[in-house]
């Protein structure tokens, strides 16, 4: 059995995605301001994150992959209506932070899109709908492993310094906010649902992934990033899809998925922990960001987030629409996606994606 992060056949790596709904919250109760900044650092320069479709706004446009949503309804709630490739009805977490942040209103996506010196400088998105960090899942639906984001972001590294010169730009990457959302797809749909990882238990595939993930973290600072925030899964076997793929006629949340993300939550927290600011990567400041808790409150207690319905999807009949499936032609959006946590069956509304946001950016801070 592999211990290390290569796919059989070597084509490449670790990736990171996700397809979940895994983020960040926040709630009523927390409307205080957020915890705020340690005085000693500055605002990070820019925001630049790598993973799954919880943070990828349009990569996969650029890719032949079925792993897209570049059509209505998805996007009815962005500006102009615009289905940009987001996995959401409006803005995805990368938007909501860096907005919090006082960044900008969009983190773009690297690839397919014109960016200018300002979206560079400011952060950009690498991550790819469907990656996760066993690199067989990317590979699977035909999307950018990890590796391959981390070949594009060493594309962008070559790009800031030919605007901002070579000292500005490695202080710019040293300083910058970094978030990786990832391994939900490899616990879901690699694990669950097809049968290649089935060498594995389920514990020494948690030990594989966790080693991926510790790989890409190294490797990420390898090519100079510092402030690295890395958020676990959120409860697999609440997302919309799972219930009815896996739990019975009353689409219960799934319990073996949850408990597979706790497990695996609570090792990528553990290894997160070793490296952090460890001899091995002087200087970092690692976070583990728990998604878990805050997402399945909201998805247990929909009411006390102003949510009515948690556990199906806003589009179509809620039960299996994502991606493909959820399009104008075969499925309507419910009349108001406000009231919904899940746009789809695997990723938050806009208004859901805020309130984990918020949550989170008052347990953890901005960075
Ligand atoms: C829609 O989004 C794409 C990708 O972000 C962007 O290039 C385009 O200008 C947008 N179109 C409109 C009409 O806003
Ligand atoms: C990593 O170390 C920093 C201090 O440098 C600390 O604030 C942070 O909580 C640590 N992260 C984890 C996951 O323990």
């Amino acid at each position: 059995m592999a211990s290390k992060c290569t796919v059989d056949g070597g084509a490449s790596h670790c990736c990171i995605i996700a397809l979940i709904t895994a983020l960040m919250l926040l709630s009523h109760c927390c409307i205080a301001s957020p915890a705020p900044p340690s005085k000693q650092t500055r605002p990070p320069p820019a925001l630049i994150l790598f993973g799954d479709s919880i943070v990828d706004p349009g990569n996969n446009n650029a890719l032949t992959t079925t792993v897209r949503c570049d059509f209505a309804p998805y996007g009815q709630d962005f500006p102009g209506h615009n289905a940009t490739g987001r996995f959401s009805n409006g803005k995805i977490v990368g938007d909501i932070l860096a907005t919090r942040m006082g960044l900008k209103q969009y983190v773009p996506a690297y690839l397919g899109t014109e960016l200018s010196d300002f979206d560079l400088l400011t952060g950009v998105s690498f991550a790819s709908g469907g990656c996760g960090f066993d690199p067989l899942t990317a590979e699977i639906v035909s999307v950018l492993t990890l590796d391959d984001q981390l070949d594009l972001f060493k594309e962008y590294k070559g790009k800031i310094r030919a605007i901002a010169g070579e000292q500005r730009a490695a202080e710019i990457v040293s300083t910058s906010m970094f978030l990786v959302v990832s391994g939900t797809d490899d616990l879901a749909n690699t694990y669950f649902t097809t049968p290649l990882r089935r060498d594995y238990d389920l514990e020494s595939y948690i030990e594989f992934i966790v080693k991926c993930a510790s790989d890409f973290i190294q490797k990420l600072y390898g090519m100079g990033a510092r402030r690295v925030s890395i958020a676990g899964a959120p409860p697999i076997g609440c997302v919309p899809s799972q219930r009815t793929n896996a739990g019975g006629d009353d689409r219960a949340c799934v319990s073996l998925y949850n408990q597979a993300a706790v497990l695996y939550n609570a090792a990528l927290e553990k290894e997160i922990k070793r490296l952090n600011g460890s001899a091995l990567l002087p200087g970092s400041v690692l976070k583990y960001i728990d998604l878990y808790t805050p997402l399945l409150d909201m998805i247990q207690r929909p009411a006390a987030y102003g949510f009515e319905v948690s556990n199906r999807g806003c589009c179509g009949t809620g039960l299996f629409e994502v991606t493909l499936t959820c399009n104008s032609y075969t499925a309507h959006a419910c009349r108001d996606p406000t009231k919904f946590l899940f746009w789809d069956t695997f990723h938050l509304t806009e208004r859901g994606y805020d309130l984990l946001m918020a949550q989170i950016i008052n347990r953890y801070g901005l960075w």
